[in-house]
């Protein structure tokens, strides 16, 4: 607040001297010409949340000194001051025209600064989604854990593309790899401090993500979208569809095995958390029983694997639902890239925060999937050394 007041008096101050320095603007060509789409109608209602009231600090002093002065005219149009809109006469967007009056008032560097921004902007979404966890790893650990996974999805919004039209195994996500972690089972305070840590975690990486894609829709602007704030978190948002792709890709393609009836460790979890709450254990309330305990259960501590439980047929369906995931996950960056690259008015130190911001999201989201997935892997205990899968051994080939 005192921060604000500070930006308003310095903005006070260099009114009465920038006041001269500045070209009155001409607001010509601001009309949609004849056969274009439509003018905006003079009693046009106001979209909430306000654009321009507030700009993010690099060149805040600036952008409000130029919005209120040379440009308010157009600023009153565009907050819906009807004596104002008269005044302008007919223009294409209120928003656009006060945003055109800004942009044509400002000085080169600041202009260059923006164009730099546009750049590294539109990098992000290909940058992040190197860093975000794969769609196979998340529909595997979703059978486990799905509460955990969809927050782990959201957290991490940029999503690593797989190939298109080509098959990718989600029940391989936890095969020893060279130079995996191994992840122990835990013992009992250890075991809910880390359940906890992983919810704190996933939650504030959530937290973050949406609070930055919200501060960023409501700070600048989409060029094809003037007056609205919501993309961004729409971006963020329509992760989740990439990453339901996969999962009903898994969860069509698997079949619960009923040769061997229900799997012993499973029983036994059910069996041992019935006795904690201390309820007798007469009937199998089976699945929702089930995910409850498997939701808090560290995949480390959890002893079946989805192989144990499932039969894996494909069928056209789930084959199908990976390959739209895929193509999906192109179409989703070109977006991403899209959008990022069509705001406005960030400054680069802003940028590079933001950006700091989601890397931050996105590498904790891969850190706790990779922890869960390191708890999925079964090893040849020979072949770990200081927790960390080594190569194969020579003359033992694969492991059981
Ligand atoms: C917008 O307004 C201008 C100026 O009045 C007018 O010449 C133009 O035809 C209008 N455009 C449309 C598409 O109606
Ligand atoms: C804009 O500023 C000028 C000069 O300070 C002033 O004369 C004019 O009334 C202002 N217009 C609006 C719409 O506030
Ligand atoms: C609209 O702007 C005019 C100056 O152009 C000002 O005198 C008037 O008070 C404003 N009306 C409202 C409702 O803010």
């Amino acid at each position: 607040m005192r921060l604000f007041s500070l930006f308003s008096l310095s903005a006070l101050v260099s009114l009465g001297t920038a006041l001269g320095d500045y070209e009155p603007y001409e607001y010509k060509n601001q009309f949609e010409l004849p056969g274009g789409r439509s003018n905006a109608s003079i009693d046009e209602p106001v979209h909430k949340p306000l654009k321009f009231k507030d700009f993010y600090s690099d060149f805040k002093t600036r952008l409000d000194d130029i919005s209120t002065t040379v440009c308010n005219l157009s600023l009153a149009a565009y907050e819906g001051n009807m004596t104002a809109r008269q005044a302008l006469g007919p223009v294409r967007s209120y928003c656009w025209t006060h945003a055109n009056c800004i942009i044509a008032t400002l000085d080169e560097r600041t202009k260059a600064s923006f164009s730099g921004t546009t750049i590294l902007l539109g990098l992000a979404p290909t940058t992040l989604s190197v860093l975000g966890p794969s769609v196979a790893e998340l529909a595997l650990l979703s059978i486990h854990r799905p509460f955990i996974t969809l927050l782990i999805s959201l957290g991490a919004p940029a999503v690593f593309p797989g190939r298109f039209l080509q098959w990718e195994d989600p029940l391989r996500a936890n095969e020893p790899a060279v130079g995996a972690f191994l992840v122990r089972p835990m013992a009992s305070p250890w075991k809910w401090i880390v359940l906890f840590l992983q919810y704190a975690l996933a939650g504030g990486a959530v937290a973050n993500v949406f609070h930055a894609a919200w501060r960023i829709g409501t700070l600048s602007i989409v060029s094809w979208a003037c007056e609205t704030s919501f993309w961004p978190v729409i971006w963020v948002l329509l992760s989740l569809i990439i990453h339901l792709c996969a999962i009903l890709s898994l969860r069509t393609a698997i079949t619960r095995k009923t040769e061997f009836g229900q799997p012993r460790n499973m029983e036994y979890e059910l069996s041992q958390s019935v006795h904690e709450n201390g309820e007798p254990n007469t009937q199998r309330s089976f699945p929702r029983a089930w995910i409850f305990i498997s939701e808090f259960t560290l995949s480390a501590d959890n002893e079946w694997q989805v192989s144990d439980l499932y039969n894996i047929r494909l069928g056209p369906l789930p084959v199908l639902l990976q390959y739209v995931g895929a193509f999906l996950s192109v179409l989703y960056l070109v977006f991403g890239t899209l959008m990022f690259s069509s705001l406005l008015f960030i400054g680069l130190s802003e940028a590079v925060l933001l950006i700091i911001r989601m890397v931050g999201s996105a590498a904790i989201c891969r850190i706790l999937v990779q922890f869960e997935v390191g708890g999925m892997i079964r090893v040849d205990e020979r072949r770990v050394y200081k927790g960390i899968v080594q190569a194969p051994l020579e003359g033992f080939g694969k492991e059981d």
